[in-house]
C-alpha cells in the first residue's frame, strides 16, 4: 500500500507560512531562521516558494530527490523548489497550461541558481531520446555561454547576473521540449570600460588569459598577464572559488553542444581579445595652428595589432580616433577630437562592440536551440533577471535594473491577488478585500509617458540645445519633487533641504525595496548610447565578417539620420513587452533571500532578512493567502489524510469525497465557522483548526498503530499456536508411525529367526538322512574297489614276479654271451699276436738270411745307396704324383693334396707355400693398371679395416666404384663440377647428422684430390668445402654402421664451423680413398684414422661425444642416432646375427 506523506509530516518549524501561529514579523523571521538552521532553505507561502540562499552545496539536488518530488502533490513533501517545478510542469503537460516561474529576489540572493534548478529539474523529468536529450543538453549548456559573457563579479555576488534573462522553453503536446527561446535585456555595458572597487569585468575576459592556449593567445596577440590590460580592474582578478581556467574549458565545450561552428568561436574570441587592446589605446594631445587641441594615438602597436585581429584598415580607425563627421542636410562637416572626446569615441566603440557582441551570441544561441516544428506547444518562461541593487555609486544601469525589479513586484503582487481572488470566485467562497502596499505608483514615477522620469530623460536626450546631466537634474526637481517616493535636494519637501545624505547632483527614490540614491552623472549620455558614426563606419569597412554584422549602420549605403531610441526607451518597451507575456502564463514564484551580507553558510542576519522579508511583501503575501483561508485542500486527499478520525468514513468511503468530507466535518465537530466547502476544496480559516486536526491525527494514527500491532500480535500468536499444534499433530503421526514400524519390524525378525531355525532343523534331518543313504552307496563302491584293488595288486604281483623272471633271464642270459663273446676276443687277440709275432719273427729271420746270402755280393755303402736310392725314387715318386694332383690356378682355392709319407710333413707344406705365391704372382702379373688401383685400394681398406670394424667383411665384395652420381656426365651436377677445381675421386650421397637432433640430411659428398666437398643434393649448392690438409683425422665405431668424422685441424680455416659427422653405407671405401688421396697429396701428413666406439666431436665451440651402443634393431631400421643431451649423441647400431 502506497504511503500517504504530507508537507505536515516531520516539519521543522512551519514548512507553509500560512499556518504560522501566531503570524507575526518576528515568528516569521524567527521560522524562517529555525528552518535555515537546519538546512530547510525552502518555505512556502501557499504556493510561493521562499528561497534562503545557502551559499554551500547542501546534498538536496540528487537525482533520488528528483524521483522523490516527481509526480507528487504540490504538499505532499517537505518544501522545495523541485516541488514547485514538477507541479508547473505537470500543469503544462496535463492541463496544457503555458507557464511561468517568476524568480525575484535582491542581487545575489540566489536567482540564477534556483532558474538552474529549475530547468535541471524539468530537463530531468520530462521525456528522453536522442533528440530530446539533444534539445535538453543545448537548452541547458547556453546557460555557462551566456553566464561567462554576461555575469561578473560584484561586491554583492561572485557571479552577478549583469543582464536580464527571459528563457520561454518549449514543449510539444506530451511534454518534451522542443527548443527554446531566449530574450536579454539590457546587458550592464559600461562594467566593460570600468568596474568599481572590488569588482571585475565580465568573466570572459579572465577566462580567455587564464584558459586559453599558449598557442591562441599568440594568434590572439594577447598576454596571460591580467595587468597588461587596462579595462581589467587589478584589485579582484582571482576570485576565490573562480577557477577561471576550467571555466573557459567549459565554456569553449558548451558553445560547441549549442552548436557555434569553429570559426565562430574564434570571431567572437578575437572580438573578446580586440575590446582587450581597444583598452589599451592611450591618447595624447597635439596643438593645431588655430590653438586647438587634437588628439594623437600614444602608442600604435595595440592599434596595430586589434586592427589585424579584426581585418580593420589601421588608417581608417586612426582617423575615426581623431575625427568626427557630422551629417545634416546634406552636409557633412568635420571636426577634430580632442583627446577627452578620443577617449569617450573609444570607450563607446568599447562598451558597443561587447553589447553587440552580446546580443549576437543570444540571437545565434536562439538560431540554435530554436524548436524545428511549427506545430503548437506549450511553453514555460523562466525569468531570471538582475536582483534589485543598492551600491554607494548607483547610476543609470542601476535604475534601469531596479525599474525592472519593480515593474516584477508589481506583476507579483498583481497575480498572487488576482489568482487568490479567483481561486475564491472559482470556488465560490465569499471574499473581501485585503489592504497591501501597490507599488504601481513608484513605476508610475518611472514610466510614466509624460512625466515619468524615464520619459524625461528621453526629451531631455532629444532636445535641440545643450543638455547635460545637470539639466536634466532640474527638470527631475521640477517634475517629480511633489512625488511621494521622490526626494532631491530642490524637491518642494523642505525636510530634503537640509537631508545631508542626499549630494546636489543627486536624487532619491523610494523603491518598494528600500531607498536608492541615484548619482544623475551619466545618465543623458548612458541613454543616448553614442557611436560616432565615423566609428561604425570603421567598423563596417573591416574584413572581419561578424564585425560588419554588428554595425550595420555603418554601412554608407543606407545612412540612417534618424537618431536612434534611447536606451531607456528600448528597455521600457521590451520590459512593457516581458510583462504583457508574463500576464498570459501561469505563474510560479521562487522569492530569493539573502541570508547575510558576507557571501558566507551559517550566517542568518536577522535585520537583513527583515528589511527583504519586508520588500518583498512577504508578510503581506501570508495575510492576503490567510485572510481568506489558511488552508485548502481538494477533497480527495483531505478524505485520504482525514477519514480515520471517524468511523463512518474509516476504512472506505464510498460516495463522493466531498460527502465524505462533510461527514467527517460533522463527526468531528468542527465549528462551521472554521471552514467552508468550496467546489473542489475544502477552505479552513484558521490555523490552528488544522493543526487540531493533524493532533487529532496523529492521537489516531497511535491508536490505529496499537490496534494493528494488536491485531497483528493476535494474529501472530494464533498463527504460531496453529502452526505449533499442526506441527505436534504431524510429530505424533510420525512417532506412531516409527513404533509401529519397529514393532513390526522386531516381529517380522523373530518370525524369521524361528522360521530359519525350523528350516535349519528340517535341512539338517534331511541330511542327514541323505548322508546315511550316501554312506550306505560309498561303503559298497569302496567295499567293491577294495575287492578289485586285492584283485588288481594280486594280478600285479603275479606279472611282476613274471617280468622279474624273464628279465632275471635275459640278464644272466646276456652275461654268459658277452663272458663268451670276452673269452673268444681274447683268444682271437692271443691267436692274431700270435700270427703277427710268427709272420715278423718270419720277415726277420727271412731279412736275416737274405742279408745273410747276399752279404757277399754288397759293398759295405751298398746299404746307404740302397737307401738314398730308394729315397730319391720316392721323392721322384712324389714330385710327379705332385704334377698330376697339383690344384687349380685360382688364388683362392684353397685344395692342396694329402702328403704320401710322413717324413714329407715339412716339404710338403713349404711345397704349398710356395706354389700358393707362384700362383698369386701369375695371376697378378695379368693384372692392368685400373684393376692394380682397385686392388691397391681394396687391400689399403683391409689393412685399415679388416678385424677392426664389423662392417668391413660386407665391403670386401662390392667393387669401389668411386663416382657413383657419374658427376661429370649428369648434367644436373654440372655447375657443381664445375665449380670443383680437381678431378672427382669420389662422389656419392651421404647422410649430415644435423648436431642438435642426430636427424641426417642428405648432402653430396665430392672426393677431390685437394679436398673434401659437401653440397646440397637437390640444388647442388656447396656448402661446405675442406681442404685436405685441413683434415685432422676420421673417427669411426668398430660396429656395423656407417657413421664417420670429419676432424678438423684446430684453428684451420674450415674449423670455424666444427666436425662434421656423416654417415655412408660406403663408409669403407670413402675412408680409403680419403686415407690414399691424404697420403698422396704431397702437402699433407697421413690421414690418422681412429677407430673407437667413443670419440669427440667438435660441434662450434662444443665437444660432443658420440658413442655407439648395441642396440636391438627398430623398425627394420638400422641404425639410429639421437642426441641425449649437449654432450652426448648415442647411436644405436643393431647387433649383427
Ligand atoms: N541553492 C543554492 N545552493 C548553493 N549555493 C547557492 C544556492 N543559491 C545560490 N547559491 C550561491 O549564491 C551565489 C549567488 O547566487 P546567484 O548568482 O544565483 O544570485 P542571483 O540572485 O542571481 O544574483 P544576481 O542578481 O547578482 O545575478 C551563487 O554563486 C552560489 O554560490
Ligand atoms: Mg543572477
Amino acid at each position: 500500500m502506497e504511503v500517504k506523506t504530507s508537507l505536515l509530516d516531520n516539519m521543522i518549524g512551519v514548512g507553509d507560512m500560512v499556518l504560522l501561529e501566531p503570524l507575526s514579523e518576528d515568528s516569521f523571521i524567527e521560522n524562517l531562521r529555525n528552518r535555515f538552521d537546519h538546512n530547510e532553505i525552502y518555505t512556502y507561502i501557499g504556493s510561493v516558494v521562499i528561497s534562503m540562499n545557502p551559499y554551500r552545496a547542501l546534498p538536496i539536488y540528487t537525482p533520488e530527490k528528483v524521483e522523490e518530488y516527481r509526480n507528487r502533490n504540490f504538499y505532499e513533501l517537505s518544501p522545495h523548489i523541485y516541488a514547485l517545478a514538477d507541479e508547473a510542469y505537470r500543469s503544462l503537460r496535463d492541463q496544457d497550461k503555458d507557464q511561468c516561474i517568476l524568480i525575484t529576489g535582491e542581487s545575489g540572493a540566489g536567482k540564477t541558481e534556483a532558474s538552474k534548478l529549475v530547468m535541471s529539474y524539468v530537463a530531468a523529468v520530462c521525456g528522453k531520446g536522442q533528440e530530446v536529450n539533444k534539445v535538453k543538453e543545448q537548452l541547458l549548456q547556453s546557460n555557462p555561454v551566456l553566464e561567462a559573457f554576461g555575469n561578473a563579479k560584484t561586491v554583492r555576488n561572485d557571479n552577478s547576473s549583469r543582464f536580464g534573462k527571459y528563457m520561454d522553453i518549449e514543449f510539444d503536446f506530451k511534454g518534451d521540449p522542443l527548443g527554446g527561446v531566449i530574450s536579454n535585456y539590457l546587458l550592464e555595458k559600461s562594467r566593460v570600460v570600468k568596474q568599481p572597487r572590488g569588482e571585475r569585468n565580465f568573466h570572459v575576459f579572465y577566462q580567455l588569459l587564464s584558459g586559453a592556449s599558449d598557442d591562441t593567445l599568440k594568434k590572439l596577440k594577447l598576454d596571460r598577464d591580467f595587468s597588461k590590460y587596462n579595462y581589467l580592474s587589478l584589485d579582484s582578478a582571482a576570485v576565490i572559488g573562480l577557477d577561471d581556467a576550467a571555466n573557459f574549458r567549459t565554456v569553449k565545450n558548451a558553445m560547441q553542444i549549442v552548436g557555434f561552428m569553429e570559426d565562430e568561436v574564434q570571431s567572437v574570441l578575437q572580438l573578446v581579445a580586440a575590446v582587450l587592446k581597444l583598452g589599451n589605446i592611450e591618447f595624447k594631445p597635439e596643438s593645431r595652428s588655430n590653438g586647438t587641441d587634437e588628439s594623437r594615438i600614444k602608442d600604435k602597436n595595440d592599434l596595430k595589432e586589434m586592427c589585424e585581429l579584426l581585418g580593420i584598415e589601421q588608417s581608417v580607425l586612426e582617423r575615426a580616433f581623431s575625427y568626427r563627421t557630422v551629417e545634416a542636410k546634406q552636409e557633412k562637416v568635420s571636426t577634430t577630437l580632442n583627446v577627452a572626446q578620443a577617449y569617450y569615441a573609444r570607450d563607446a566603440l568599447a562598451k558597443n562592440l561587447y553589447s553587440r557582441l552580446f546580443s549576437w551570441l543570444v540571437t545565434r544561441i536562439n538560431e540554435s536551440i530554436k524548436a524545428q516544428t511549427k506545430a503548437r506547444h506549450k511553453v514555460m518562461g523562466v525569468l531570471d533577471i538582475y536582483g534589485f541593487e543598492i551600491f554607494e555609486d548607483n547610476s543609470f544601469e542601476q535604475f534601469i535594473i531596479n525599474y525592472c525589479n519593480e515593474k516584477l513586484q508589481q506583476i507579483f503582487i498583481e497575480l498572487t491577488l488576482r489568482e487568490e481572488q479567483e481561486e475564491y470566485v472559482r470556488e465560490g467562497i465569499e471574499w473581501t478585500n485585503i489592504e497591501y502596499f501597490n507599488n504601481a505608483i513608484i513605476c508610475d514615477l518611472i514610466e510614466n509617458h509624460q512625466n515619468g522620469i524615464l520619459a524625461m530623460l528621453d526629451e531631455e536626450c532629444l532636445r535641440p540645445g545643450t543638455v547635460t546631466d545637470e539639466t536634466f537634474l532640474d527638470k527631475l526637481n521640477t517634475i517629480c519633487a511633489g512625488h511621494k517616493h521622490f526626494e532631491s535636494r530642490q524637491s518642494k519637501n523642505s525636510k530634503f533641504l537640509t537631508d545631508h545624505s542626499l549630494p546636489h547632483n543627486c536624487f532619491r527614490i523610494q523603491h518598494y525595496a528600500g531607498k536608492v540614491l541615484y548619482r544623475a552623472e551619466g545618465f543623458v549620455d548612458k541613454n543616448n548610447d553614442l557611436l560616432y558614426r565615423d566609428m561604425s563606419q570603421a567598423m563596417y569597412k573591416a574584413k572581419h565578417s561578424l564585425i560588419k554584422q554588428l554595425f550595420p549602420e555603418g554601412n554608407p549605403a543606407k545612412v540612417n539620420l534618424k537618431r536612434p531610441p534611447t536606451a531607456g526607451f528600448q528597455f521600457k518597451a521590451s520590459v512593457g513587452t516581458l510583462m504583457r507575456n508574463l500576464q498570459t502564463k501561469n505563474p510560479n514564484y521562487i522569492r530569493c533571500i539573502k541570508p547575510n551580507d558576507k557571501k558566507a553558510s551559517h550566517i542568518f542576519t536577522d535585520t537583513l532578512v527583515c528589511h527583504q522579508v519586508r520588500y518583498l511583501g512577504l508578510m503581506e503575501n501570508v495575510r492576503v493567502r490567510r485572510a481568506g483561508y489558511a488552508f485548502r485542500q481538494a477533497y480527495e486527499p483531505c478524505l485520504e489524510r482525514y477519514k480515520m478520525l471517524c468511523k463512518r468514513t474509516w476504512p472506505h468511503w464510498k460516495g463522493p469525497a466531498r460527502e465524505g468530507v462533510e461527514v467527517l466535518m460533522a463527526d468531528l465537530q468542527v465549528p462551521a465557522d472554521d471552514f467552508s466547502y468550496g467546489r473542489s476544496k475544502i477552505f479552513i480559516r484558521n490555523p490552528r483548526t488544522l493543526f487540531s486536526l493533524e493532533e487529532r491525527r496523529r492521537q489516531c494514527l497511535q491508536d490505529l498503530a496499537t490496534l494493528i500491532q494488536k491485531i497483528y500480535r493476535g494474529h501472530k500468536c494464533r498463527s504460531h499456536f496453529l502452526l505449533l499444534k499442526k506441527s505436534q499433530i504431524v510429530v505424533s503421526a510420525w512417532y506412531r508411525r516409527y513404533a509401529q514400524e519397529k514393532k513390526y519390524q522386531k516381529i517380522k525378525s523373530a518370525t524369521t529367526v524361528v522360521q530359519s531355525y525350523t528350516r535349519g532343523w528340517q535341512a539338517r534331518k534331511l541330511l542327514r538322512e541323505l548322508k546315511y543313504q550316501k554312506r550306505c552307496e560309498e561303503a559298497v563302491t569302496t567295499i567293491a574297489a577294495f575287492w578289485h584293488g586285492t584283485q588288481a595288486r594280486m594280478e600285479l604281483r603275479r606279472l611282476k614276479q613274471e617280468a622279474q623272471n624273464k628279465h632275471a633271464v635275459t640278464v644272466i642270459w646276456a652275461f654268459w654271451q658277452g663272458t663268451k663273446a670276452r673269452r673268444e676276443l681274447r683268444r682271437l687277440k692271443e691267436e692274431a699276436r700270435r700270427k703277427n709275432a710268427v709272420a715278423l719273427i718270419w720277415a726277420y729271420w727271412q731279412g736275416l738270411k737274405v742279408r745273410r746270402d747276399y752279404r757277399k755280393f754288397f759293398r759295405a755303402n751298398a746299404g746307404k745307396k740302397i737307401y738314398d736310392f730308394t729315397i730319391q725314387r720316392i721323392m721322384q715318386k712324389y714330385f710327379l704324383g705332385l704334377k698330376s694332383t697339383s690344384p687349380p690356378m685360382s688364388p683362392v682355392d684353397k685344395s692342396w693334396p694329402a702328403r704320401p709319407y710322413r717324413f714329407l710333413d715339412g716339404v710338403h707344406a713349404e711345397l704349398r707355400k710356395i706354389f700358393h705365391h707362384w700362383r698369386c704372382k701369375k695371376y697378378r702379373s695379368q693384372f692392368t693398371e685400373e684393376k692394380k688401383a682397385v686392388y691397391k685400394e681394396k687391400l689399403e681398406a683391409s689393412e685399415i679395416f679388416k678385424d677392426k670394424k664389423a662392417l668391413y667383411p660386407s665391403s670386401v665384395s662390392q667393387p669401389f666404384k668411386g663416382d657413383y652420381l657419374e658427376i661429370t656426365k649428369n648434367p644436373k651436377y654440372q655447375k657443381l663440377n664445375s665449380s670443383v677445381d680437381a678431378k672427382v675421386l669420389l662422389a656419392d650421397v651421404v647422410n649430415k647428422i644435423n648436431r642438435a637432433n642426430g636427424k641426417g640430411t642428405a648432402r653430396i659428398f665430392l672426393l677431390t684430390k685437394k679436398g673434401v666437398v659437401l653440397a646440397d643434393q637437390k640444388t647442388g649448392q656447396v656448402k661446405a668445402s675442406v681442404p685436405l690438409p685441413d683434415l685432422a683425422s676420421v673417427s669411426v665405431s668398430t660396429q656395423n654402421d656407417g657413421f664417420f668424422a670429419l676432424k678438423l685441424k684446430e684453428g684451420s680455416a674450415s674449423a670455424i664451423k666444427g666436425d662434421f659427422l656423416l654417415s655412408s653405407e660406403r663408409l669403407i671405401e670413402i675412408i680409403t680413398k680419403l686415407h690414399l688421396t691424404g697420403a698422396t697429396a704431397a702437402d699433407s701428413e697421413r690421414l690418422n684414422i681412429d677407430i673407437s666406439d667413443e670419440f669427440l666431436v667438435q660441434f662450434n665451440h662444443d665437444k660432443v661425444c658420440v658413442k655407439f651402443i648395441q642396440g636391438a634393431a627398430r623398425n627394420g631400421n638400422g641404425v639410429s642416432c639421437k642426441r641425449k643431451n649437449n654432450r652426448l649423441l648415442e647411436v644405436s647400431v643393431p647387433t649383427t646375427a
